[in-house]
C-alpha cells in the first residue's frame, strides 16, 4: 500500500523510518518531511493544515492510509474532513477525529472527561474572562507552586508554574483579560501542583480495545539538573525503571481502561495514538494530560523498541479489529539525544551545515528541524531541536554511552545537547 505521513519533526522521521521497513510498503510519502525522512520515501510540499490540497494527492497517488504525526490537523478536524467526502472515505487515517482530538485540544474538555470517568488527576477548575474574580478567590486555595493551563492549543508554551502568588495573579490576569494566547487563553484552568516524577505512556487504539506501548521518559527543560526554560524536548528513554510491573497495572486499571472505556461511552470513535502524560505520586498514577499523538522525543526511543509491523497494526486499527494484533517490543534499553541549536528554546539561527552524520556507528539519527540543500548536497539544520540520536543497549548505561559517543562526531555551528540524561533514573534501577 501507498503511505502519507504528515509533519517534519523527529517523530515523523521515527514512523517513516519505522513504516519502510513493512513488508506491505509500496511507497512512502513524507508530507513535508526533513533531510531524515528522504532516505525512506518522497518528500512533498504540502500544507499540513490544508486538507483539500491533501485530500487531491491523496486520491492521485493512490493513497490507502495517512499517519498524522503532529496535533494540529488532528485538533482542526482532518480525520472527519476525509470521513465526510465520499471520494475519500476508504482511505484510512490514523489519528483522532476532531472529538476525540479535543482530549489535547481543550485541557478543559480534557478535564471535564476525566472527572466524569474516575480518572485520578489533579484538583481543577476552569474559569473564563468574566470570573477573573473567583479565578483569583480559586487561586488561593493552593499553595505554591501554582499551575495555570490555557485551555486551548499555545504550541506547547500553554502551562506555567508560578513559583509565587504574585506572579500566579499576574499570568490569570495576562492570559484571561490581555489574551497572551488569544482565543487559547479565554479559558484558563487552575490545577494543583503534583509533586512526583514524569513519565510519557502510550496506547494504540481502534476505539474498542487497545495496544500497549513502551512508555518512555522526556526530558523537557534546556538546561542539566531540570533547569531553564521548557522545551518540546531534549531526549528521552525507554523503558522507565519505576514503571514496573506493578506501577503499569495501576496505570491501565486507573487511566488506561477508564479512558478507552470513557469514549466509548460517549460515543466518541478514537482510531491513533493516545498519549497519557503522567506524574508518578509516591508510586500511584495520576493523569497530567492527554496528547492526540505520538510524543516528541518519545517516538525516537519508543518506536525503535517495537519489533512488529507498524503498518500491520496500523491496519488493525483502520479494519477495527486491533483485538487480534500481538505487539513484540525490544527488551532492550533505547535512548535518543536531542541535539539542538544554540538558544534554542529561544532565538536561534537556522541553515548551519552539519557534519559528521556518515561517522556514525551503533545508534540511528532521527532528523528534526534538519533541510537538504540539493545544489550542495548538504544537510542544513532548520529548526531548534535538529537531530536525535538513539541508541539501543543491553541497560541503559550501555544505550546512553553509545547515544553520547556518537552525539560527540557530530558537528553544527553552536550545537548543544544535555549530558545529563537518565541521571535521574539511576536510583530506581535494579
Ligand atoms: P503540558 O504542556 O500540558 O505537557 O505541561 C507542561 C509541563 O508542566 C508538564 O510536562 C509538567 O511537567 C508540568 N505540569 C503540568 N501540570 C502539572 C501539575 N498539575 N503538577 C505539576 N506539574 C505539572
Ligand atoms: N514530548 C512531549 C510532547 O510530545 O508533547
Amino acid at each position: 500500500m501507498n503511505v502519507l505521513i504528515l509533519g517534519s519533526g523527529g517523530r515523523e522521521h521515527a514512523l517513516a523510518w519505522k513504516i519502510a521497513q513493512s513488508p506491505v510498503l509500496k511507497k512512502l510519502f513524507i508530507a513535508p518531511g526533513n533531510a531524515g525522512t528522504l532516505q525512506h520515501g518522497y518528500n512533498v510540499d504540502l500544507d499540513t493544515n490544508n486538507f483539500g490540497q491533501i485530500g487531491q494527492f491523496a486520491i492521485d497517488h493512490d493513497i490507502s492510509l495517512i499517519v498524522v504525526g503532529p496535533e494540529a490537523p488532528l485538533v482542526a478536524g482532518i480525520h472527519d474532513y476525509f470521513l465526510e467526502k465520499p471520494e475519500l472515505g476508504n482511505i484510512a487515517v490514523i489519528g483522532p477525529v476532531r472529538k476525540a482530538a479535543m482530549l489535547e485540544g481543550s485541557k478543559d474538555f480534557a478535564k471535564e472527561f476525566m472527572q466524569r470517568h474516575n480518572i485520578p488527576t489533579g484538583k481543577h477548575r476552569t474559569f473564563t474572562r468574566n470570573e477573573i474574580n473567583e479565578a483569583m478567590s480559586y487561586l488561593k486555595e493552593f499553595q505554591a507552586p501554582y499551575v495555570i493551563k490555557a485551555d486551548g492549543l499555545a504550541a506547547g508554551k500553554g502551562v506555567l508554574i508560578c513559583e509565587t502568588f504574585e506572579d500566579a495573579e499576574q499570568e490569570l490576569n495576562a492570559m484571561l483579560i490581555e489574551e497572551k494566547f488569544g482565543d487559547a487563553s479565554a479559558k484558563v484552568v487552575i490545577e494543583e501542583f503534583l509533586n512526583g516524577i514524569e513519565l510519557s505512556v502510550f496506547v494504540l487504539t481502534d476505539g474498542n480495545s487497545y495496544i500497549l506501548l513502551p512508555e518512555a521518559k522526556d526530558y523537557k527543560r534546556i538546561g542539566e539538573g531540570d533547569t531553564g526554560l521548557n522545551t518540546g524536548g531534549m531526549g528521552s528513554i525507554s523503558p522507565v525503571p519505576f514503571a514496573d510491573n506493578d506501577f503499569m497495572k495501576k496505570v491501565e486499571d486507573r487511566i488506561i481502561r477508564p479512558t478507552i472505556n470513557g469514549l466509548t461511552k460517549e460515543g466518541i470513535s478514537y482510531q491513533g495514538f493516545i498519549f497519557f502524560g503522567l506524574m508518578n505520586v509516591e508510586g500511584n498514577p495520576y493523569l497530567i494530560e492527554y496528547n492526540a499523538r505520538m510524543g516528541d522525543p518519545e517516538a525516537e526511543s519508543v518506536i525503535p523498541r517495537i519489533k512488529s509491523d507498524i503498518l500491520e497494526l496500523f491496519q488493525g486499527i483502520a479494519n477495527r479489529n486491533l483485538k487480534s494484533s500481538k505487539i513484540e517490543i525490544d527488551p532492550r534499553y533505547s535512548t535518543a539525544i536531542m541535539l539542538v541549536s544554540g538558544g534554542y528554546p529561544e532565538k536561534y539561527e537556522k541553515g548551519k551545515s552539519i557534519k559528521g552524520l556518515e561517522n556514525i556507528d551503533e545508534s540511528i539519527i532521527f532528523h528534526a528541524g534538519t533541510a537538504y540543500d540539493q545544489e550542495e548536497k548538504i544537510v542544513l539544520t532548520n529548526g531548534g531541536r535538529v537531530l536525535a540520536i538513539t541508541s539501543l543497549g543491553k541497560d541503559m548505561k550501555d544505550a546512553l554511552e553509545k547515544s553520547y559517543q556518537n552525539a560527540d562526531k557530530i558537528k553544527f555551528e553552536k550545537m548543544y545537547y544535555r549530558r545529563d540524561l537518565g541521571s535521574d533514573l539511576e536510583k530506581f534501577q535494579a
